[in-house]
Formats: C-alpha cells, structure tokens, sequence
C-alpha cells in the first residue's frame, strides 16, 4: 500500500491487516507508551483545505507518536488564499521534503490528483474528499465495530440519514461487505439516498422503523447541509421526526446495538442527545480508536510497520 486513497477495491487481506496493526497501537496506548520511532526523521504535512476537529487532530496525535515531524497548513493564511494551485502548493511542499501528505478537500478526486504528481517515495492519505471517500474514517469505524461486536459475519448494520452527500456512507459500505458483514442497509429518505446503493449490494430502507429493526449497529450520517442546495434541504424538524434517532426507535434494534457517528453532530436534527449520551453510545471511542488506525495507515503506506 503505497497511498490510502480509497477504501473501495482493497482486499479483505490489507483491510484486516490495518486493523490487526491498529490493535497493537491501542495496546501501546494503553500502557502510557507515548511514542514509538517507526516514522522517526520523516514528516507529515496536514492539508485540510476542508474544516475538521477530529480528523485532523488525530492524524497530528498519531503522526506525533510515532516520531514524526507534523506540519500543519494553515490553508486560509496560505497563498492557496492568493490562488497557488493545489499542484504548485503540492510542489512546494514536497521541496520542503515531505514524506506523507494527508489531504482534505471538497472537491472528490483531489488526493488522486496530488497522488498522481508526488515522487514515489511521497504517499498520499485521503482525510475526506468531496463525496467521494473518507477511507480513514470508514476504517476507525471497522475497528469500532470488530472492538465492540468481534466478527462481521452475523451482523446486520444500519447506515441512516444524508446518504447522498456522505462520504463516510459509502467508505463504510465497501469496508463492511468486503469484511463479509451479513447485511448492509441504508436508509433515508429517496432524496438523501442515491440511486447507485442496490448495486452495491445494501438493502435500501426508507423508513427508520424498517431501518433499525433488529439491527447490531446503527450509524447515523449528519445532514451535510453545505453540500445541498435549497430545494434539497429537509425542514430539521421533519427530518428528526421521520429519521431522527430517539431512545424509543433505538429499542426496534437489538439491546446490545451500539451507535455510531462520524461527528460532528447535530444533536435533535438526525439524532436526539440522550442517544449520543446514552448507555449504547460508542461515539467517543470511535474517535479515540481513530489514533491508533490513522498511526497503523501512516506506518504502513511509508513501510515503517511494528
Ligand atoms: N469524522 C470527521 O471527519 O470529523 P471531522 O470533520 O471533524 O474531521
């Protein structure tokens, strides 16, 4: 693996290997064992030219622990504000010997383009790009779910909200069936669910009720608001009402479901706040569990692995 670009065509083989490396980075953590040498005199240039708390910040811890050098741009005060190119921006930056490029943007596809221009030995992480795929993110999610439900084989996940616009969904959905999850479901309205989601082998609910029902693992998507126009854009209210997750529609799946969510939230819009708070909330921890994947991501693609 040389760049993480997408989730979507790696084996089951490299998916369970990011994961099993992931496992010994938790353990390492919690026995207080701040930092390993593994990408000791390399350095690890954050691009978010997209907003991020959590992504961003857990790809610095990460790159921090195993030794690296971590440079942040500041895109705003950048002269990418001036208009310099993204490949001039890139070019730059890689004469300041850069060995790994973590990327955010809005526009789907720009990882692959860096990824396409830098030296061989530059790798390229995509942070999230446009709608295309957040593949880190998909993978912090596996972990989460292999953590607390150990095997994908008898479980059925729910993916719920703006399908459309969610990166996240469709890293989650290749992760899932090629780790054998028994069953996928989105749902959401027709508006926020795309038309491609039966080819890629998810049954398509539009209902929450039918959604959730019986399921291990409901994870809920934000309402991408910044990605829709007007016409697209449900009333928050009639949203919460109809695909909102509440404790009482949380009950129609399993008692030991687990519930997920990328963040940020928007507490009473797709999901009530006793929910994020509530006994079957896995949401922290998957954002803790995202240190240890992004340190297994970034210690594999620059060969430098435990
Ligand atoms: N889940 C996620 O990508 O969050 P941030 O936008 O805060 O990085």
């Amino acid at each position: 693996l040389i760049h993480l670009l997408s989730v979507e065509g790696l084996p089951k083989s490299i998916l369970t290997h990011i994961l099993d490396t992931a496992t010994n980075f938790v353990s390492l953590n919690d026995r207080e064992v701040k930092k390993v040498p593994l990408l000791r005199g390399k350095s690890v240039f954050n691009l978010f030219f997209e907003n991020s708390t959590r992504t961003r910040t857990t790809f610095e811890i990460a790159a921090t622990r195993l030794s690296a050098d971590v440079i942040n741009l500041d895109i705003a005060r950048s002269s990418a504000a001036k208009g310099e190119s993204l490949l001039d921006t890139i070019a730059n930056l890689s004469a300041m010997a850069a060995d790994i490029f973590v990327v955010r943007h809005s526009e789907s596809g720009a990882p692959y383009l860096i990824a396409q221009h830098v030296a061989p030995h530059v790798h390229v992480i995509n942070a999230g790009d446009g709608r295309h795929a957040h593949p880190t993110q998909g993978l912090l999610d596996m972990f989460t779910i292999r953590h607390f439900k150990k095997d994908f084989a008898n479980l059925t996940v729910a993916i719920v909200g703006d399908v459309l616009h969610s990166r996240v969904a469709r890293s989650d959905i290749h992760a899932l069936t090629t780790l054998g999850c028994a069953e996928v479901r989105v749902v959401g309205p027709k508006t926020l669910v795309p038309s491609d989601m039966a080819s890629m082998g998810v049954r398509v609910c539009h209902t929450l009720e039918e959604g959730i029902k019986d399921c291990d693992v409901v994870i809920m998507l934000r309402l991408q608001n910044e990605r829709m126009s007007g016409a697209l854009l449900p009333s928050t209210q009639e949203f919460f009402k109809s695909f909102g997750l509440t404790p009482e529609k949380l009950q129609l799946a399993k008692p030991d479901a687990i519930v997920m969510h990328p963040g940020p939230i928007n507490r009473g819009v797709e999901i009530d706040s006793a929910v994020v708070d509530g006994p079957q909330s896995v949401i922290l921890p998957q954002v803790t569990f995202g240190i240890a994947v992004r340190m297994a991501v970034m210690s594999i693609v620059a060969g430098n692995e435990a």
